[in-house]
C-alpha cells in the first residue's frame, strides 16, 4: 500500500516557520525551495526509491541543484518513517557529512537531528568539527554547533571539557541535553526551598482560572499553616502568598483548586526585543531564581523560556539565554522537558512580569489519572466545584455527564461519600472514569463508597427518584462536544435534577447558557462567572427545597448540610483570622460577586429574588 501525505503547508505556514524562514541559515534559495515543495508531497517510498538514488548517482553540479532532496527526506522520514526506515536514512545522512561540498554537508547537518543522530552521528559531527574545512567566517563551525545543540551528548561534553572552542550557546545546550538524559525526577517537591535572609519581597502566586480565585484563597486559608504563610491578596485569576519561612512545594501541592504556582522574579518594560536582553537575563540569573532552582531540582537545573504573548524575536532570545548563562552557568536553558519555566507575562502599563514556575508533569495531585478524554474538565475547576458542593455525610452523588470522572473523584476525595454514579454516552469515557475512580482509591476511604458507571444518555440513567444528595457535573458546553439543542439539553438536565435530588440536595454545574430551571423547588444559591480559557461560563449551585419552603426565605439548613455548614464556618474563621493579621484594610467582595471582567450577574439578581418570592 502506498502512503500519500497531505501537504504540510499548514505547519510551514505557521508563525514559527515564518520566523525560521527569516532567520535560518539553512533556508534554501528559491529554486531549492520550489524543489523541496514538490518533493515533500511525494510518498516516502517514491522519494526514497527514485529521488535518493538519482541524487546519489548525480555529478557534483546536479547534486547541488537537487540538494533539497536531503531536506525532504529528513522531514518526511522524521515524521512518517518507521524505526527501521529512520535507521537507514540516518546512515545515509551520516555518509553525506563526508561530502566534499559544504552545502551538502550543511543540509545533512540540518536534517540529521530530526531523524536522531545517535552516537555514530555525533561522532561524525565531532570529527568534522576537528578536521573539517574551516571557512574564514567560521560558518561551518556555527552549523556544526547548531547541530550539536540538538544531538550533542557525553562525547561532545568531554571535548568541551578538553577545551574545544564552541559557541557558548552550544556549550549550554549540550550540558542541558546531558542533564536531561540523566534527570530522573526534575523538580523536588519535598526539598526545602530557602528564604534568603533579607528577601522580604519573595512572593508565591497561585494562579487559577478567573472567577475561581475565592476558592483558591479559601482553600489556602483552610489548609496552609499561618506560621508559614500569609495570604497577601486575591486578584482575578491569582492569589498571592507571602512565605514567612522556608517551605516545601509539597505544602502547596496539597491544595487542589489552583492551576499553577509561580515565583515573581522581576519585570521588564517596553516592547519585546533587544532592550529586554539584560533585565530578562538578570531575572533568570537572580539570586532568588538560582536559590529556588538549585535547591528544588534533582540534577542541574534547566529552564525553558515562555512568552505568554506568543511570538518572540529569536535573535534577542538567543542573546538573553547566552547572557543568563554568562551570569549564572549553573542554570541551563533547555526547551525540552525542562523542570522549570521562566514565563514572561504581560502585566500593567507596558510592563511584563517575569516569573519562575515549576513544571510538574504529571501534576502530583492527579496521580489517579489513568487515562483521559478529549473533553475532560480542567482538574482545578473540578476541585473548585467539589469545594462549592461542600461536605455532607452520607453523600450520594451523580454526574450525568461524567466523562473521565474528575468531579466525582474530587468530591469523593473530600470524604463522606456513600455512593457515586456516573453516566455518559461515550463508552470510552465510562471506561476511563471507572479506571480513574478505582485508582483514586476513594472506595478504600473511611466511608464505604460504592460506584457505578453506566454508558447511557443521562435521560435514561438508572437513578431512583429522590435518592441523590448531590449532582455535580460539567455538561457539554457546546464547544468540544457539539450538541444540536443546548437549550433542550439543559431543560432536560434541570428536569432530571428535580426528579433525582432529595430535599436539601444540591446541583452544582457549569452553565454556558443563561438558562434556569423551570422547577421553582430548585433554588439558586450560588452563581459566579468563570473564564474557561477564553470564554465565560457560570459556575452555579441550586438546592432542592421542599414544597413547604417555597415562598419563604430559604435557609440552607437540612440534616445533611450540618457538617457542610460547620466546614463553611471553620473556613470563615480561618480566613478572618488570616485577614485580621494580613489584610486589615482590604475590602473584599462577597464570594458570589460577579467577576469584574464579566457582565455576568450573581445570585442576588432581580430574577432570582423574584423567583424566591413565588
Ligand atoms: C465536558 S465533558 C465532561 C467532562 C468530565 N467532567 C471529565 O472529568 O472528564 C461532557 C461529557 O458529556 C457527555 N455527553 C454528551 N451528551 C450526553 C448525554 N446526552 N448523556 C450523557 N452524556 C453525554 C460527553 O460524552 C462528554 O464525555
Amino acid at each position: 500500500m502506498k502512503l500519500v501525505y497531505g501537504r504540510l503547508s499548514a505547519v510551514y505556514g505557521s508563525p514559527t516557520y515564518a520566523t525560521h524562514r527569516r532567520e535560518s541559515p539553512h533556508f534554501p534559495m528559491k529554486s531549492d525551495q520550489d524543489l523541496y515543495k514538490q518533493l515533500r508531497d511525494l510518498p516516502k517510498e517514491e522519494l526514497w526509491a527514485r529521488e535518493v538514488p538519482r541524487f546519489d548517482a548525480a555529478q557534483a553540479r546536479e547534486r547541488l541543484e537537487r540538494v533539497a532532496v536531503i531536506r525532504a527526506v529528513g522531514m518526511i522520514f522524521s515524521r512518517f518513517g518507521t524505526d527501521e526506515e529512520q535507521a537507514v536514512v540516518r546512515a545515509w545522512l551520516i555518509n553525506l557529512l563526508k561530502d566534499p561540498q559544504e552545502k551538502i554537508r550543511r543540509y545533512a547537518l540540518a536534517a540529521l537531528p530530526k531523524i536522531g543522530a545517535g552516537e555514530a552521528g555525533e561522532r561524525e559531527i565531532l570529527a568534522l568539527l576537528k578536521t573539517g574545512n574551516k571557512d574564514k567566517e567560521g560558518r561551518e563551525t556555527r552549523y556544526l554547533g547548531r547541530a550539536l545543540e540538538k544531538v550533542g551528548g557525553e562525547a561532545t561534553l568531554a571535548l568541551i571539557e578538553e577545551g574545544i572552542e564552541l559557541p557558548s550557546m552550544t556549550v549550554q545546550k549540550v550540558k542541558a541535553g546531558v542533564s536531561r538524559n540523566e534527570d530522573a525526577g526534575g523538580v523536588l517537591l519535598d526539598a526545602l526551598l530557602p528564604l534568603r535572609h533579607g528577601d522580604a519581597d519573595m512572593r508565591v502566586l497561585l494562579r487559577c482560572r478567573r472567577g475561581l480565585e475565592d476558592f483558591v484563597r479559601d482553600e489556602a486559608a483552610e489548609k496552609l499553616s499561618t506560621m508559614q504563610w500569609m495570604i497577601e491578596s486575591t486578584k482575578p485569576g491569582c492569589v498571592t502568598l507571602k512565605p514567612l519561612k522556608e517551605f516545601k512545594l509539597a505544602s502547596l501541592y496539597q491544595l487542589r483548586c489552583f492551576a499553577t504556582v509561580a515565583f515573581p522574579l522581576g519585570t521588564v518594560s517596553g516592547e519585546e526585543g533587544p532592550k529586554w536582553v539584560e533585565p530578562l537575563a538578570r531575572c533568570i540569573a537572580s539570586e532568588r531564581a538560582r536559590d529556588l532552582m538549585l535547591s528544588g531540582t534533582e540534577n542541574a537545573p534547566r529552564y525553558r523560556l515562555e512568552f505568554a504573548g506568543g511570538g518572540h524575536q529569536r535573535g534577542a532570545i538567543r542573546q538573553v539565554i547566552d547572557r543568563a548563562y554568562a551570569l549564572c552557568p549553573e542554570i541551563l536553558n533547555d526547551a525540552r522537558k525542562a523542570p522549570w519555566s521562566i514565563d514572561v507575562m504581560a502585566a500593567n502599563r507596558g510592563e511584563s512580569s517575569v516569573e519562575l514556575r515549576p513544571r510538574l508533569y504529571p501534576d502530583p495531585r492527579l496521580g489517579y489519572r489513568q487515562d483521559d478524554i478529549a473533553a475532560a474538565s480542567h482538574p482545578p475547576l473540578a476541585a473548585c466545584m467539589a469545594s462549592l458542593a461542600g461536605f455532607c455525610d452520607d453523600e450520594v452523588i451523580w454526574d450525568p455527564f461524567c466523562g473521565s470522572g474528575l468531579e466525582l473523584i474530587e468530591r469523593g476525595l473530600l470524604g463522606g461519600v456513600t455512593s457515586v454514579h456516573g453516566t455518559d454516552l461515550d463508552p470510552k469515557a465510562i471506561e476511563v472514569a471507572r479506571a480513574n475512580f478505582e485508582a483514586a482509591k476513594i472506595e478504600g476511604m473511611e466511608t464505604a463508597t460504592t460506584s457505578s458507571f453506566t454508558e447511557c444518555d443521562f435521560r435514561d440513567a438508572p437513578i431512583t427518584p429522590g435518592s441523590i444528595s448531590l449532582i455535580i457535573t460539567n455538561p457539554p458546553l457546546g464547544r468540544r462536544v457539539r450538541i444540536k439543542d443546548m437549550q433542550g439539553l439543559f431543560a432536560d438536565l434541570y428536569a432530571a435534577a428535580s426528579r433525582a435530588l432529595r430535599p436539601g440536595g444540591r446541583l452544582v454545574l457549569v452553565n454556558p447558557l443563561r438558562t434556569e430551571p423551570q422547577d421553582p423547588t430548585l433554588h439558586r444559591e450560588y452563581q459566579q462567572t468563570v473564564d474557561l480559557g477564553g470564554f465565560n461560563c457560570r459556575l452555579e449551585m441550586y438546592r432542592k427545597v421542599g414544597a413547604g419552603k417555597l415562598g419563604k426565605s430559604f435557609k440552607t439548613s437540612s440534616a445533611s448540610s450540618t457538617s457542610s455548614k460547620r466546614q463553611a464556618e471553620k473556613k470563615k474563621q480561618a480566613t478572618s483570622k488570616l485577614k485580621l493579621k494580613n489584610e486589615p484594610d482590604e475590602k473584599k467582595a462577597p464570594a458570589s460577586a460577579p467577576a469584574w471582567w464579566s457582565k455576568g450577574g450573581h445570585s442576588n439578581s432581580r430574577e432570582t429574588r423574584r423567583r424566591a418570592r413565588i
